[in-house]
């Protein structure tokens, strides 16, 4: 057996063993999994129940016919058929142990790169600059750079798109808050500052006009619920139990909807109190009264190449990036290119033409509108006062990304509220004859406080990135010192150390937080949880790691020495067999990645690998071990551990610490 990811070979085996007995075993050949618990062996094949019924013949029969013409004898024990016909496979240990020596020689651990290579155009993080980039961002960034690692580790072509907002609203906004309410010495001291305090002000400003506008429409649909809440309550008796029940789930729904319009109201009302109760602000707005108009014209006027907005929009945009950046240069995240917005101005107007000339789009109602099959609103291209939207912007975008890289995938790491966006866009590019690219929304869920709602701040604004990171940080230095006053000889790390792990803990920990999650449900932030050193953490995993290498530095081994010794893999007990069974799975784990495009796999593989080691760890002494034979080849097993918890953590975009 050449390759070493176990679980592709063994379908190999099935996919000929298959051969005579059915015409297309792929889907049966996703039933090939590794077991969950040890005594079904450690693969299993569970087909025979959905063979059996394809051909009419008892899954027991099927599954014998199936293990007689199987050949594994070369790595497996015999086969074995359990109950109804279930397939169990057990590796031969021997085998089992010249694998792991041979992935111990191995800088992949045995990863083999893809046979064939694909193309990704990766589009993720994608902020919109001048505003403040938030939690959300956060998911994208984390979540599409670890895609990045991941595919490319596996031989794949990936192109890391960083499709920025920078030719929205907002600088509309920011071009108005700069002709009027700037402080010169502010910008010239920190222009993103004062930049972010242009935006905070015009948006404030805008806010408060459209809630107050809003407000007599809230008021009027509220009375009308009341009233209708009313009305079922006095509805007289029912017929039969099922009308009963009908009525009181209507009650329930109509007391729902207005509860929550009701809370609609109370956040409306309570963003124009807010700025009500400041004399500053209320004179600006009442100055400001035409603020709404006032930002989109900036913007059509910035979008039409009127000279002074883009003179502004040169000089604002540089100190916006170098903000972002920051950030990144902090996470450790990179773009091969960042090409915004704004770049795909100039297509604009041929991409309507041209979907308009085939077709595709339509004219209704002065704007420019594709209508798709099962969607009941349309995918609007052009409004009626000439302006393009974000949807144009991304077909544009697609045309681009198609004429320049080939892609064979375009994967959108963008948050779950965007989903029929890319349906659209996805649907229309389609039609433009874009239909042999893989489109796909890497969909995720809201980042939650722990009140269960959107995460914010106290101040209500959406948490400020930068200062995310710091509380992660400040918080990682605690549980680091903690963790280094109680050691048994006395704290081991020096207060600058200290920082430099913190940070790497700490940074970390907010990425694995996230990784972790299935990405499509939304999850509770929690810095405790986060940073937690026994459980599902990048915290527990980097102290496992830092573990490993402490007992090289006690047991004074020559690392290197010890890799090209020669010595043996002996896999005797089954805690031994178990640990790098799962070390040999890394290639399976990073298959489920790529083709789910889930980190999670990833994350959950690593902490199976680091529970294993932590069980082996407490019953096999290594150091102490009975003999230099077995000290050896279970130094071999932290070693090899240690590095793939490294390699996978570093697919994530998280760095090990020596010492913790
Ligand atoms: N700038 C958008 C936002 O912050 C995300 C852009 C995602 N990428 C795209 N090609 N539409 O919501």
């Amino acid at each position: 057996m050449v390759g070493m990811n176990i679980l592709s070979q063994l379908q190999a085996r099935f996919r000929t063993a298959l051969a005579g007995v059915v015409d297309d075993p792929t889907e049966l050949l996703a039933m090939v999994r590794p077991s969950q618990d040890a005594k079904f062996g450690d693969y299993q094949a569970n087909f025979a129940m959905p063979l059996g019924k394809r051909l009419g013949r008892p899954p027991r029969e099927v599954a014998e016919e199936v293990v007689g013409r199987l050949v594994v004898d070369d790595f497996c024990e015999p086969p074995e058929i359990a109950g109804p016909g279930f397939i169990n496979l057990r590796l031969k240990t021997a085998w089992l142990a010249q694998a792991t020596a041979r992935a111990l020689a191995d800088d992949r651990l045995g990863v083999e790169p893809a046979v064939q290579p694909r193309t990704y155009v990766l589009d993720y993080s994608s902020p919109n600059v001048a505003k403040p980039m938030h939690v959300g961002h956060i998911r994208s960034t984390v979540i599409g750079d670890s895609l990045k690692r991941t595919l490319r580790f596996l031989g794949h072509r990936v192109i890391a798109d960083n499709h920025i907002g920078d030719w929205g609203t907002q600088f509309g906004m920011i071009i108005y808050g700069y002709k009027h309410f700037v402080d010169r010495a502010a910008y010239a001291a920190s222009a993103v500052d004062e930049l972010s305090r242009l935006y905070r002000l015009v948006s404030q400003l805008v806010g408060y006009h459209d809630n107050r506008a809003a407000l007599p429409k809230l008021r009027a649909e509220i009375e009308r619920q009341e009233s209708e809440v009313a009305r079922l309550k006095q509805a007289g008796p029912k017929a039969d139990k099922a009308a009963e029940k009908s009525a009181a789930k209507n009650l329930r729904r109509a007391e729902a909807n207005h509860q929550e319009m009701r809370s609609s109201l109370a956040a409306t009302e309570a963003g124009v109190a807010q700025i009500d109760r400041d004399p500053l602000l209320v004179k600006l707005a009442a100055a400001h009264a035409d603020i709404g108009r006032a930002v989109l014209a900036e913007t059509a006027k910035l979008h039409d190449g009127d000279a002074e907005n883009v003179r502004l929009w040169h000089e604002f945009l540089p100190p916006c990036l170098a903000d972002i950046e920051r950030i990144y240069r902090r996470l450790d995240v990179t773009f091969d290119v960042t090409l915004g917005e704004s770049f795909y101005n100039d297509r604009l107007a041929a991409v309507v033409e041209d979907l308009t000339k085939r077709g595709i789009a339509r004219e209704s109602d002065g704007a420019m509108c594709i209508f798709l099959e099962g969607q009941a609103t349309p995918l609007i291209i052009r409004k009626q006062d000439g302006a393009f939207l974000y949807g144009t912007t991304d077909l544009a975008t697609i045309q681009y990304r198609v004429e320049t890289w080939s892609p064979d995938a375009m994967l959108y790491v963008v948050d779950h509220r965007q989903g029929l966006h890319f349906d659209q866009l996805f649907a229309t590019a389609r039609l433009w004859g874009c239909d042999k690219v893989e489109l796909q929304h890497i969909s995720f869920g809201t980042v939650l406080g722990d009140d269960g709602r959107p995460f914010k701040t106290r101040s209500g604004d959406t948490v400020g990135l930068w200062g995310l990171l710091d509380e992660a940080v400040r918080r990682a230095h605690e549980v680091v010192s903690q963790g280094d006053d109680r050691k048994p000889g006395g704290p081991e790390i020096s207060p600058a150390a200290r920082q430099q792990i913190a940070e790497v803990v700490g940074i970390g920990a907010l990425k694995y937080a996230d990784l972790s999650q299935n990405r499509t449900s939304d999850y509770t932030f929690s810095y405790e949880k986060m940073l937690a050193m026994n459980g599902n953490t990048a915290t527990y995993m980097q102290y496992a790691h830092a573990r490993v290498l402490s007992i090289f530095a006690r047991g004074n081994v020559d690392v290197a020495a010890l890799r090209s010794g020669g010595g043996v893999i002996d896999l005797a007990r089954p805690v031994e067999r178990a640990l790098a069974l799962a070390i040999l799975q890394f290639s399976e784990a990073l298959d489920l990645v790529a083709t789910e495009y889930r980190p999670n796999f990833l994350t959950a593989y690593l902490f199976e690998v680091a529970n294993r080691y932590s069980t082996f760890f407490e019953e096999c002494p290594v150091l102490k071990a009975p003999d230099e034979a077995t000290r050896t080849s279970r130094l071999l097993l932290c070693d090899l551990t240690a590095r793939t918890l490294r390699r996978g953590l570093e697919l994530l975009g998280i760095a090990v610490v020596d010492k913790m």
